[in-house]
């Protein structure tokens, strides 16, 4: 029906927009905790009852009870209808709006159709496991009961090639919309359907509308694939969705959300009380996962098996995460347990000691690469050097880029000055650049004593003595008398800095008049001036010393 906007748009819609970003553009919000205030704008008022959920993305007011979703938000705020929020949030985001026709409700209804068979399918396996002994023992030997079994509405496929086909035609469906839920196939020999899932322990996979959307079915023994899935249908995505999705949405404070490899993973972390876990389905973790995990967790954790798979998946997972702005946290298993076997094991406080002691995805990649690389043959070292170097550069804090650098130079021998320059490649001019245009030429000009310049790499203390003794040599003799008497060239190790104060402590020694050192002379005595980054000289001569006479360390 025209006029009638698809379901698909305003879910794309609800999917991209964020509503703290959204509300941001009326009024400020202010971080308080887990959620955002700001001054109603519905009523007025003078301390901030207005509250925005960043995980929930819903808004509240403490004062005037208004409260809802983006699109409430900006019916109430615009003063629109529904189809107009819709359609201006569809600009707002650049999310063409398709409007619904004669062929939707057609799809529409083909959709509500599986869904509805699917339900009467999960019934159907689930009084089978009910009534089923050797099934039930198998999930009670796996510490399943029947609460278990209930909350997640497990099930059981009898061992037999037609049993769902026939419950599902005594039911009056056709057998066209039965074959559309993938849950029977076609024989090759073309003369009839089976069933899919025989002999399998069912596991309904539902989204976060409660609806049934597909089925995973696992073998009672060894028997070869262990895990079945439903086929991708009309209302099943694999890439989309996420086992046990629906149970975080109704009982989690949505805090944190843990991603898990399998359906068992899921059931045992609920089954000892973490109601936060969801697992992919069978297959690589997606964008479009991400996505959803974003809405439901505030913090993300991964938790896959200890395996090379595992941490194959593990790196991958991270860089997808990362692409949709979540950084996240990685929780380790001992070698060769899943989160089932470990919290069987080890309890909820064990768990969550796991839990409490996830590594950052950095030290995880770092620490996957230590194991990769031999420190103690050359080589490797710098192999393993240069790539955590890479890693490291993705950092966007100066001050964690400089705890990992000391940290791998302390873990390696190398200097920290060559992990530096390492890390940051060719950027290190142009970052010294940058800063400095901006500190020259920015409104800060005629302040220029009041703000100190931000630095784009924060320095050892060492190499930060080692500049100022060279900045004081070249303003005055007497400084060069007191440190001459105390240290050779050799012992300033910087490269840069070593260099300076050869030509600085040869200067003094042949020029007696000589009273001030600049960049000039020394860059003219250089041997040959790629030897050395002039940026440092620069550096060295503009530094401001005067704090050192101030406070009269010298
Ligand atoms: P695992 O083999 O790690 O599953 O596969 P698990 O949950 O630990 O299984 P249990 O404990 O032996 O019962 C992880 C996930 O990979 C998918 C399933 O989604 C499973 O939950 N998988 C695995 C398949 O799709 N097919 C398979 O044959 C095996
Ligand atoms: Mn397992």
């Amino acid at each position: 029906m025209k006029g009638i906007i698809k379901e698909e748009t305003i879910e794309k819609i609800r999917n991209t927009c964020d509503l703290v970003d959204l509300v941001s553009r009326y009024l400020p919000l202010k971080k308080t905790g887990s959620n955002y205030t700001g001054l109603c704008p519905f009523h007025s008022e003078k301390t901030p009852s207005f509250t925005v959920s960043d995980t929930k993305q819903l808004f509240h007011c403490f004062g005037c009870g208004q409260g809802g979703d983006i699109f409430t938000f900006i019916m109430k705020i615009e003063n629109l209808s529904f189809v107009e929020a819709v359609k201006f949030l569809g600009d707002l985001y650049g999310i063409p709006i398709e409007e619904g026709s004669k062929t939707d409700d057609k799809l529409e209804a083909e959709k509500k159709l599986i869904y509805e068979i699917n339900r009467e399918a999960a019934r159907f396996y689930y009084y089978n496991l009910i009534n089923s002994r050797e099934p039930l023992n198998y999930l009670k030997q796996r510490g399943i009961g029947r609460k278990i079994i209930k909350e997640f509405g497990l099930g059981y496929a009898p061992n037999k090639w037609d049993s769902i086909l026939n419950f599902l035609k005594g039911k009056g469906y056709k057998i066209e919309d039965i074959e559309k839920t993938g849950l029977i196939g076609r024989r090759k020999d073309n003369t009839g359907f089976y069933d899919k899932f025989r002999n399998r322990i069912i596991f309904p996979i539902l989204d976060t509308r409660g609806r049934i959307i597909g089925f995973g079915g696992r073998v009672l023994d060894n028997t070869m694939p262990k895990y079945l899935n439903s086929q991708d249908t009309l209302v099943f995505n694999k890439g989309n969705n996420l086992y046990g999705l629906n149970l975080v949405k109704k009982y989690s404070d949505r805090k944190r959300i843990i991603l898990v490899e399998g359906y068992m993973d899921v059931i045992s972390l609920y089954n000892h009380g973490i109601n936060y876990s969801v697992a992919s389905l069978g297959t690589a973790f997606t964008k479009s996962q991400a996505k959803l995990l974003k809405r439901f967790g505030q913090d993300v954790y991964i938790c896959y098996d200890s395996d090379n798979a595992g941490i194959n998946a593990t790196i991958r997972t991270i860089n997808i995460l990362r692409s949709e702005g979540i950084e996240p946290r990685i929780i380790l298993l001992p070698q060769g347990k899943d989160p089932d076997d470990f919290i069987k094991e080890k309890g909820l406080e064990g768990f969550e000691g796991l839990i409490d002691s996830a590594m950052n995805h950095i030290d995880y990649r770092i620490l996957i690469n230590r194991k990769k690389y031999n420190l103690s043959d050359v080589e490797e070292k710098i192999k393993f050097t240069k790539k955590v170097s890479q890693i490291i550069r993705e950092l966007k804090s100066p001050i964690e880029k400089d705890v990992y650098i000391d940290k791998i130079s302390r873990d390696t021998g190398i200097s920290k000055e060559a992990i530096q320059k390492e890390v940051l490649g060719k950027n290190i001019k142009a970052n010294i650049s940058s800063y400095k245009d901006k500190y020259i030429n920015g409104k800060y000009r005629d302040n220029k004593n009041k703000i100190a310049p931000i630095k784009t790499v924060l320095e050892s203390a060492h190499l930060t003595a080692e500049k100022t003794l060279v900045k004081l040599m070249t303003i005055n003799r007497e400084y060069y008398n007191i440190i001459k008497s105390r240290l050779y060239p050799k012992d300033f190790l910087n490269y840069e800095c070593n260099t300076m104060v050869n030509i600085i402590y040869d200067a003094y020694e042949r020029n007696q008049e000589l009273d001030s050192i600049d960049s000039e002379y020394i860059i003219k005595n250089l041997e040959t001036k790629n030897d050395i980054d002039s940026i440092i000289i620069d550096e060295i001569i503009g530094m401001n010393v005067d704090f050192l006479s101030e406070t009269k360390i010298i």
